[in-house]
């Protein structure tokens, strides 16, 4: 199980943002029930529309096909459903009050001073936030959009397209919620062979190709590639157009970790980026040319469609948030409840864990996740699972998947600790970590494995805040706090302010070391035209964030020293990407490659020569809600009367902000990750290109069946095989001890949890957190 609280209330903001293909949430007779729907994608016909309001006509869609089909996922033409949308008028005022009020949560944005002005090498142009929010600001005090949507769309595009950040994102109201745009396509992008360029097949021809069947040339007129990369560039949550690109296409890795197939046909980013048209053709090089029309997916959500009677009360309807006045919501929260570990309005444990991973109670069916192999080891909720290559010369090699570090973290512990102690007892000296889809999780988790593959090599992982005045504001509330606070396993009034960044004592410093006095942690620094923390690290012997939150300590630390190596040296091991490794993956991905020097192996990429990066999702090192901020704020301004802090605490009222990005929580990377080798110059990670090893393109076997791609990883990092672009040199050659002795190894006990752990809600187990927002 994942450690989220789920209700059918979550749920139903949800899971339809996350899982469109698997579940969808109905609002039945005024009450909230999660329903299954067919994965097939069954398309049921809109009706005949009688009305000329289009969002009439869509409500009438909608009305119809849940009366004829419930629990089908309606749809309709996605020329219809635009229709409606554009026809939503602008609502002027209270954009403007969002513009205002979301700026000091950007605030906390830490790398926008590079965004503004990026490296020579990085990919995409100069992204300037508050630049465009002036500008948006601008053209509608000058009445100069057309409709409520066509501002929606320049404010996504400004947080959540241009800066290529997967831990920036809004997503307003009116864009987001009543619609997501589907194509009915899905591609895959292989090589024929494993040598030659790739190249872009509808699914079904890869699997099983026909006679006639044939690869596609343009896609709306426009060459294949270069239509799929000027999406990526528009919209993608990626730093590396590689990663960007693969994130298009059907995998079995993006199936079961981001329940996609693949963001050309829906999801992402891309699913509500920009109305895709009426139809997408596809050109195929035999030279037939197919169209088929684009359809606009219902969201389901606490929203009545009956409600809608033309396009001001769609506004009403879908804007809710708009007409939020706020005034009673402080006055319900109670201080005492703040100051308990729980959050008095519940953060939404973001994101939502996608509903096929987390209850799958199956009774009697094999657990194994479609598309690989059959697991010696798996947790239930299919996160963490562990492989032998069941052929001749691939008998050394253990396969580890990680599709997050998102789950019960002492399920996830125990699963790791004992398939390696399996692999080992099997001989296995080899291992492939295999992180593709993996967009991150719990911070300490990715600590927990590193230590658990190196447990003799400390972790080095500096990090920095943005030093914005209402960051600095609930500093200089809480520190002061903390004079005589101790972190103990069990609970204690302060630990929600003292165990925050917030407080200087806590962390330690960039050679962990303890802060030595809060100008010491928090400068601020001036550095590259902006102003920040100090560098420091996370404290992973702290017991409020182990034995407290999660009920076990991290590897390396406290009950779990001594640990030894099960494969040995980074000779014997290999990380193994498809670009889309994110948060926690990079911070794991920075100790296994500079910490302990693991090779990598990169999947796929553009149609262009040389190598790619691995980790290709954001780089930075923690997100927060905005929510989080609203509830570090309020917790402050039950300490302080200070009237100069009370003002900028009140500036982090996220309520109407919140409100207006209903779909998802919106979100800021708050905190930058820099390489142990660039704390001089200040760059982020984010803004360093760092190649892998090895490219690999994808084959045809390799999209139907995962250890395909294990035996062409295993052959590049161990055996001396080629790689389409890079290599791997085997180390000279050693005398073959098994690793177990070579090195050591030591079973250990497995961890046993701790007695009581923190809510999902709580302000640490949120710190806590950091994984990517599609
Ligand atoms: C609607 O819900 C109410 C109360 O939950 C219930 O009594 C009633 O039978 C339901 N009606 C239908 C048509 O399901
Ligand atoms: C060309 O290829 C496409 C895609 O594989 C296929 O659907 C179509 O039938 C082919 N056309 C001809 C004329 O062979
Ligand atoms: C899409 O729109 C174009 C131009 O308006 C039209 O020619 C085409 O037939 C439409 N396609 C579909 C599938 O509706
Ligand atoms: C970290 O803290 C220790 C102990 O306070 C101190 O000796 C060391 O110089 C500090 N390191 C940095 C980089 O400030
Ligand atoms: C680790 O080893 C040291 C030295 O042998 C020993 O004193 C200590 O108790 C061990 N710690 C744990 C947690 O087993």
């Amino acid at each position: 199980m994942k450690s989220f609280a789920l209700n059918a209330a979550t749920l139903a903001f949800f899971s339809s943002s996350l899982v469109p293909a698997s579940a969808a949430v109905l609002k039945n007779n005024g009450t909230t029930c999660v329903t299954s729907t067919p994965t097939s994608g069954t398309i049921t016909a809109a009706p005949t529309p009688t009305a000329t309001e289009p969002c009439v006509v869509a409500r009438d869609a909608f009305l119809s096909q849940t009366s004829a089909s419930p629990g089908v996922v309606p749809t309709m033409a996605a020329s219809q459903a635009y229709e409606c949308l554009k026809s939503v008028p602008v609502h002027k005022e209270p954009a403007i009050r969002l513009l205002d009020e979301m700026k000091p949560f950007l605030e906390w944005q830490s790398d926008q001073a590079f965004l503004k002005n990026p490296p020579s090498d990085y990919p995409y142009p100069p992204a300037d936030i508050f630049g465009d929010l002036e500008t948006i600001r601008s053209n509608l005090e000058a009445g100069k959009y057309s409709g409520e949507l066509e501002w929606q769309e320049d404010l996504f595009k400004s947080i959540s397209g241009k800066p290529h950040n997967g831990h920036l994102a809004y997503h307003p109201d009116l864009l987001t919620v009543p619609f997501e745009w589907v194509r009915p396509w899905k591609l895959v992008s292989v090589s024929e062979d494993g040598n030659s360029s790739p190249v872009i097949k509808v699914l079904e021809d890869a699997v099983s190709p026909g006679e006639k069947s044939s690869h596609i040339v343009k896609i709306n007129g426009v060459d294949a590639a270069t239509f799929i990369e000027g999406r990526v560039t528009e919209s993608s949550n990626t730093q590396d157009p590689d990663a960007g690109y693969n994130t298009m296409f059907f995998s079995q890795a993006n199936k079961a970790g981001l329940q996609a197939n693949g963001y050309f046909e829906g999801g992402g980013r891309e699913r509500r980026f920009f109305y895709p048209g009426n139809a997408t053709s596809l050109t195929f090089a035999n030279g037939t040319t197919i169209e088929k029309p684009n359809i606009a997916k219902f969201h389901y959500g606490p929203y009545d469609w009956n409600n809608v009677m033309d396009a001001e009360t769609m506004h009403k309807e879908f804007c809710r948030g708009a007409y939020d006045t706020g005034s009673t919501r402080a006055a319900a929260r109670t201080v005492k409840s703040l100051r308990r570990s729980a959050a008095p309005n519940r953060i939404h444990s973001y994101p939502q864990p996608p509903v096929s991973l987390v209850a799958r109670q199956d009774d009697g069916e094999v657990n194994k996740i479609d598309g690989y192999p059959e697991p010696v080891l798996i947790t239930d909720d299919q996160v963490v699972s562990g492989y032998f290559i069941d052929e001749p010369g691939f008998e050394d090699v253990a396969v580890l998947v990680m599709l997050s570090f998102s789950s019960d973290f002492v399920s996830f512990q125990s699963a790791v600790q004992e398939f390696f102690a399996k692999a080992v007892e099997a001989g296995k000296t080899k291992l492939i970590v295999d992180v593709q889809a993996n967009g991150g999780g719990t911070i300490l988790q990715g600590y927990d494995t590193f230590r658990q593959i190196f447990p003799d090599i400390v972790q080095d992982g500096p990090s920095r805040w943005r030093s914005s005045s209402s960051f600095n504001a609930i500093s200089q509330t809480f520190s002061p706090l903390c004079a005589n606070f101790t972190p103990k396993v069990d609970y204690q009034e302060l630990d929600n302010p003292c165990t925050s960044v917030n407080n200087w004592r806590n962390d330690l410093n960039d050679t962990n070391g303890r802060f030595t006095s809060y100008d010491d942690k928090f400068g601020p620094v001036a550095a590259s035209g902006d102003s920040y923390t100090n560098y420091m690290e996370w404290d992973p012997a702290n017991p409020v964030l182990t034995q407290q939150a999660f009920g076990t300590d991290i590897t390396g630390y406290r009950s779990r020293r001594n640990f030894t190596r099960p494969f040995g040296g980074p000779e014997n091991i290999v990380l193994l990407y498809d670009g889309y490794c994110a948060s926690t993956c990079t911070i794991f991905s920075q100790f296994m490659k500079h910490g302990a020097g693991v090779k990598s192996i990169s999947m796929g990429g553009r149609p262009k020569e040389g190598l790619i990066q691995g980790v290709g999702g954001v780089k930075g090192a923690q997100v927060y809600p905005f929510r989080q901020m609203g509830v570090l704020a309020e917790l402050a301004r039950s300490y302080t009367q200070d009237p100069t802090l009370v003002k900028e605490l009140q500036r982090l009222d996220d309520t109407y902000v919140s409100g207006r990005s209903p779909y998802q929580l919106p979100v800021v990377n708050v905190r930058d990750a820099v390489l142990p080798d660039a704390l001089e110059s200040g760059v982020p990670t984010q803004f360093v290109k760092e190649l892998a090893d090895c490219r690999l393109y994808w084959t045809e076997p390799m999209i139907q069946n995962t250890g395909e791609i294990w035996k062409a990883a295993a052959e590049a990092a161990f055996k001396g095989g080629r790689c389409a672009a890079g290599g791997i040199v085997q180390p000279a050659k050693k005398p073959q001890i098994a690793a177990s002795r070579l090195n050591g190894y030591r079973r250990h006990p497995l961890p046993v949890r701790g007695k009581k752990v923190l809510s999902p809600d709580s302000p640490i187990m949120q710190h806590l957190r950091v994984q990517v927002s599609d």
